[in-house]
């Protein structure tokens, strides 16, 4: 039995998963038409990195959490491990909404906690991608029958208020640190939206990447095989395929750089000479010059203070602490009153 790809808010209740999608091809070239023009039009030229997990995007980004520099998917699945038996039993926890899932593998341990409790819960799965959505929602309700999945294809900028209200104690997760993508301020904004999504009593788990070692954070971000250089690279093989671009790729090179001020690794794209650039559905002819750079993603790093000043921001409070032993990276749990 295949997935069902609807544009609706509609089920088929038949299927052993349900899709539900909101980043059709239409509205979502618009947008990003729009955010594209706004970006590459701006003093410093920007793009927004959620354009960038197509299909081929989110097959980089699955390469990157196995490189040997990125710490961060190991390091936060020892965590999950060794606290997620107890973080839904404790809790009593009835069912898991995952925000930007991707492939979901590091939430696995939480699911089987979690069907072992309840083999009929339910796990919501919500990312921008829907492609990946539809793999990871098969292969979970294939690994653990019974489970209900419905799947959200949205932007968490615009869609998040689609997803289906608590059925039981929710625990929502955020995993890789992708927390960190946000600007910290918009970060205060992002969790009081995500904090509408529950009700009192129900948590909030984040991971976030840690402060620390400056040398092993960059490394993670450059690492020798070259596969982040790929998936930021993705960025302007994107608009060359949907924006009718004509980005050389072999006239830009990846960066990636601690800025001590935010604690936070930038992520650019640097042209190696001077060069004109034309976007074709925009009308947008561009000049870069040699060394100019396009930044396509920042990734916070925080401390236990920080993260629980975000929670603050967003109207939640910090409940839980969990580190590895070299305290690289954390998996904190929130809760609303
Ligand atoms: N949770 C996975 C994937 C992290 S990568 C892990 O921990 O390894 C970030 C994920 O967020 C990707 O799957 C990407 O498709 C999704 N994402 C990025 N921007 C998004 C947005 N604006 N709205 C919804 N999902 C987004
Ligand atoms: N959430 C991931 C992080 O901040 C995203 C990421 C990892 C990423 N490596 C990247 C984004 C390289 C752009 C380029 O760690």
């Amino acid at each position: 039995m295949g997935p069902s790809l609807t544009s609706s808010r509609t089920d088929v209740d038949a299927l052993p998963f349900s899709v539900e999608v909101h980043v059709g091809p239409g509205d979502f070239r618009v947008e990003m038409a729009r955010d594209v023009a706004r970006g590459l039009s701006a003093a410093s030229k920007e793009l927004q990195p959620k354009y960038f997990y197509d299909a081929r995007g989110s097959a980089l980004f699955e390469q990157i959490t196995e490189t040997a520099e990125y710490y961060q998917t190991r390091t936060e699945r020892s965590i999950l491990e060794r606290i997620a038996p107890e973080v839904i039993t404790r809790h009593g926890i009835d069912e898991v909404v995952e925000l930007g899932a991707g492939s979901a593998r590091k939430t696995e341990t939480l699911l089987r906690a979690l069907h072992a409790r309840n083999a009929a819960a339910r796990y919501i799965p919500f990312d921008v991608d829907p492609h990946m959505l539809v793999d990871t929602a098969g292969r979970l309700s294939a690994l653990l029958p019974g489970l209900s999945v419905h799947a959200v294809a949205g932007d968490f900028e615009r869609h998040m208020a689609t997803i289906p209200s608590p059925s039981g104690r929710r625990l929502i997760v955020f995993l890789g640190g992708t927390v960190g993508n946000f600007s910290p301020g918009a970060r205060g904004g992002f969790i009081s939206k995500v904090a509408q999504l529950m009700d009192p009593g129900d948590l909030l788990l984040v991971g976030t990447d840690l402060v620390g070692d400056v040398a092993r954070i960059e490394a993670a971000y450059n690492d020798a095989t070259g596969v982040t250089s790929d998936f930021n690279l993705n960025a302007l093989r994107v608009l060359n395929r949907e924006l009718g671009a004509d980005f050389d790729l072999g006239h830009f090179v990846h960066d990636a750089r601690y800025d001590h001020a935010q604690d936070c690794i930038e992520m650019f794209a640097r042209a190696t000479l001077a060069q004109r650039v034309r976007v074709e559905e925009l009308g947008l002819d561009l000049a870069f010059a040699e060394g100019e750079e396009i930044r396509t993603e920042i990734s916070c790093k925080f401390t236990r203070e920080s993260v629980s000043q975000m929670y603050e921001s967003g109207g939640l409070k910090l409940a839980e602490w969990h580190t590895d032993p070299n305290q690289w990276f954390a998996v904190s749990l929130a809760a609303r009153d």
